[in-house]
């Protein structure tokens, strides 16, 4: 997968070359390329934002220098162009499991109060186009967002993570939060590992986890729980 981010701080995205993520662009999975908006700014002082059309605070991105950073990023390679925004459509791990089989995401970074709506609705006659915020708080521009997007996307890819059975196990792909995960001591500060975990019958396992996981799902997100389809709780489920 090729990945795309343009944005006015280049240095805010070099955590992607971290850990699970360097290892997997290191090992050719994932192509990151981060671009500087001001490398297509035409000006002396590089201005990237404008006051906004009808008044208020803050500043709008102007539309001239993203519509050449984009035209030039994206070239004519098919691609999905991801905008960051707290006025988006919430980004969820079903957003992450859609976008993994893509063969090119690009994500455009405003900052200030936002980039000038006509460059979403210019891309979108062309290409698809999605706006989407990472949850419901404000944070100062989009570059934190893409780091999360990019993580949830590049560990669903084949050979990301060591175990694939990882991403197909974690919190959300049933539709539940994970329950509680144990190690070695059995015993530490006296609190005990439950026996059931040590019980070698697999069979107990697998209900004791699923319990726990509809115990916590209940209790902290009840949204969820609320939000599983008809078929999603057996009976045995029901009873818990
Ligand atoms: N930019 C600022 N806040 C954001 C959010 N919550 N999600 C995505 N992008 C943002």
């Amino acid at each position: 997968m090729r990945i795309d981010v343009v944005t006015i701080f280049p240095g805010y995205l070099a955590p992607l070359r971290e850990a699970l993520l360097g290892r997997a662009i290191a090992a050719g999975l994932i192509d990151v390329r981060v671009h500087n908006l001001r490398d297509w700014t035409r000006d002396v002082h590089q201005a990237v934002d404008d006051a906004p059309y009808g008044g208020g605070p803050g500043m709008v991105m102007r539309p001239q220098v993203w519509g050449e950073a984009l035209d030039d990023v994206l070239g004519d390679e098919p691609a999905r162009l991801i905008v960051p925004t707290p006025a988006g459509v919430p980004f969820t791990q079903a957003t992450a499991r859609r976008w993994k089989d893509e063969p090119r995401l690009v994500f455009a970074c405003g900052r200030y109060e936002g980039i000038d709506q006509r460059v979403v609705d210019e891309y979108a006659s062309r290409m698809p186009v999605e706006e989407v915020s990472i949850g419901d708080y404000v944070l100062v521009g989009g570059e934190v967002a893409v780091l999360v997007m990019v993580e949830a996307v590049a560990r669903l890819l084949p050979g990301v993570l060591g175990n694939p059975q990882s991403a197909e196990q974690d919190s959300f792909s049933d539709g539940l939060l994970e329950g509680p995960a144990y190690t070695r001591p059995v015993v530490w500060r006296g609190r005990e590992v439950p026996a059931v975990l040590r019980s070698g019958d697999h069979g107990a396992i697998a209900r004791w986890r699923r319990d726990r996981a509809l115990e916590r799902t209940a209790k902290r997100r009840p949204d969820l729980l609320a939000a599983l389809p008809e078929d999603a709780l057996d009976q045995r489920d029901r009873e818990f």
